[in-house]
């Protein structure tokens, strides 16, 4: 069968993924997004798109007979998973030994499933981690064009004061203040007027209906609603699902040929098709694009790739914790799935930390706060490539988490002193008080200046792109996608302006 061709692809349809597809068709290039999710449009049997995270069914997750939640118990019982049909779902944990990777699978990638947290780095940590990209483009024109596209917005500070739903946000601000620890509003892509109308019960209830993780039925601008919608309007990009690129190479006239792999929702697989390309441009995220070219060039097929590819990976030094309440700071039934808030100790040089105040949203009193911490952790993780499984398999050992531990536990230790208040020791499967055995942001391995130019080009090839989040050398300090957006936006500006063929 002759392979198809088009002149570029686009592997995944996660943020940088989208900023690429977007831009291309904007400027004429046909352009077919290739996905291994399903697109996260049609009704179940309930008339709901997606479960919540309540009763999960097989919508939840990717080919698995039992939910994964990140909360594996409360009060050591385990009580947040549920047996499900494997089934071709919306979140996906990916196991790496001692590191587990939450991402999203689906026409949006992380989009669909994550916590709709739109938040700018510092200037000066971005500055730090990137120092050779310039700063002054990014947060004078591709930051502010990133959160626009994205439709960032914020919160109403004095609904926030009187919101049931945030109770919770309000409790942790106050132990945090109490410590001397400043907080803010986090600004995110979930419609805060929709969700003051939840609260009203003018609307159906999504934030507020603990849907999150296996995705919003409504109120969140994923990425389907933004970047993805207006690229389907150029008229110049399609969207394949259920289709998984396994490999490439490099033919004689320099295009790539693609083999993909079509499965349907239950996992059957439907064939193998070939597709050709001039220029191919990888979005399947950190670890999807990272796994392709350590295969890539590990098999032979792309040989000209150099040690950079697979290095540099980090979780973004995320851990989680709970903390429990006094008996008297009721946070009530009703907590709302979007965090708003987080503390922001990050630009003290002693113990940079932003957590995440974040809900519990299980529908009763939970007397437990909880945080998702970012922190500061210089360890570095890179990938092999295992000829047996076909897999590239992060190397990361769990004492290399241990320094997101001290920098949490060093905030921590204060806030609770200082409240009279202690750590929650049943919500992670054990009797652990942090868990950083997985990470939401994973970042790397692919990573910007050193796999690639430092406009994302691949070296050793031409034609041949990163867009996502791998080129971020495994830490930005807050929530990742408005900076992996920002820098693609700013990365395919110049490939269409130097690489791409004006007259297409
Ligand atoms: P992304 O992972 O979004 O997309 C990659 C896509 O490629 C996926 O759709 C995948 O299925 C597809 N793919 C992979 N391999 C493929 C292959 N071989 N062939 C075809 N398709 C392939 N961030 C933030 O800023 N604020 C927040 O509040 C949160 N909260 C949060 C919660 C949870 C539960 C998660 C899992 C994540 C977050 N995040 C977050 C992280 C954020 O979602 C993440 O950083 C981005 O989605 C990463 O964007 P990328 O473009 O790198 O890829």
């Amino acid at each position: 069968q002759a392979a198809e061709h088009s002149q570029a692809v686009v592997i995944g349809t996660g943020y940088g993924a989208a900023v690429t597809a977007l831009r291309l068709g904007a400027a004429g290039v046909p352009t077919v997004m290739l996905e291994m999710g399903q697109s996260w449009t049609k009704p179940g049997e309930d008339g709901t798109i997606f479960s919540d995270m309540l009763t999960p069914d097989r919508r939840s997750t990717w080919f698995k007979d039992r939910t994964e939640m990140p909360l594996a118990s409360f009060l050591w019982m385990d009580v947040a998973n549920r047996d499900i049909e494997p089934y071709a779902g919306v979140l996906d944990r990916v196991h790496h030994g001692d590191m587990s990777v939450y991402v999203g699978r689906g026409v949006g990638g992380g989009s669909l499933v994550n916590g709709a947290m739109a938040v700018t780095p510092k200037r000066w940590y971005f500055e730090e981690i990137l120092p050779e990209v310039n700063a002054d483009e990014m947060y004078g024109r591709f930051f502010p064009l990133a959160n626009s596209m994205l439709g960032t917005n914020h919160i109403d500070p004095e609904w926030f004061e009187r919101s049931r739903s945030y109770q919770f946000a309000r409790v942790s601000r106050a132990a945090a203040e109490k410590a001397g620890y400043k907080t803010n509003f986090v600004p995110s892509v979930y419609d805060f007027e929709y969700m003051r109308r939840e609260e009203d019960e003018l609307v159906p209830r999504s934030a507020l209906a603990a849907e999150v993780i296996y995705g919003n039925n409504h109120g969140k601008r994923s990425l389907d609603k933004s970047y993805l919608a207006a690229a389907l309007g150029t008229g110049n990009v399609t969207i394949e699902t259920l289709s998984e690129v396994r490999d490439i190479a490099q033919q004689q006239d320099g295009s790539y040929a693609l083999s993909v792999k079509r499965i349907d929702e239950f996992g059957n697989v439907l064939g193998i098709r070939q597709l050709t390309t001039q220029h191919l441009f990888l979005g399947a995220g950190s670890l999807g694009s990272t796994e392709l070219l350590v295969r890539a060039r590990d098999t032979g097929k792309l040989p000209n790739l150099g040690e950079a590819i697979g290095q540099g990976w980090g979780n973004n030094g995320n851990v989680m914790l709970g903390r429990a309440n006094l008996p008297q700071d009721l946070v009530g039934p009703l907590e709302s799935g979007m965090p708003a808030m987080g503390i922001d100790n990050w630009d003290d040089p002693a113990n940079p930390v932003f957590a995440e105040i974040a809900p519990v949203p299980a529908g009763l009193e939970t007397w437990a706060s909880l945080y998702l911490a970012i922190t500061r952790n210089p360890e570095r993780g890179s990938f092999r490539y295992d000829p047996g499984a076909d897999r590239a398999v992060l190397q990361w050992r769990e004492e290399q988490g241990q320094p997101s531990i001290d920098a949490a536990k060093q905030l921590f230790d204060r806030i609770n002193s200082v409240n009279g208040t202690s750590y929650r020791y049943d919500l992670f499967g054990d009797a652990r008080a942090f868990e950083n055995r997985f990470t939401y942001h994973p970042l790397g391995g692919l990573v910007l200046g050193e796999a690639t130019d430092l406009y994302g080009r691949v070296k050793g090839y031409d034609n041949l792109y990163v867009t996502d989040g791998s080129l971020i050398p495994g830490s930005t300090g807050v929530n990742p996608f408005v900076t992996i957006t920002a820098l693609a936006e700013r990365n395919i500006a110049k490939v269409l302006a130097e690489d791409i063929p004006k007259n297409t």
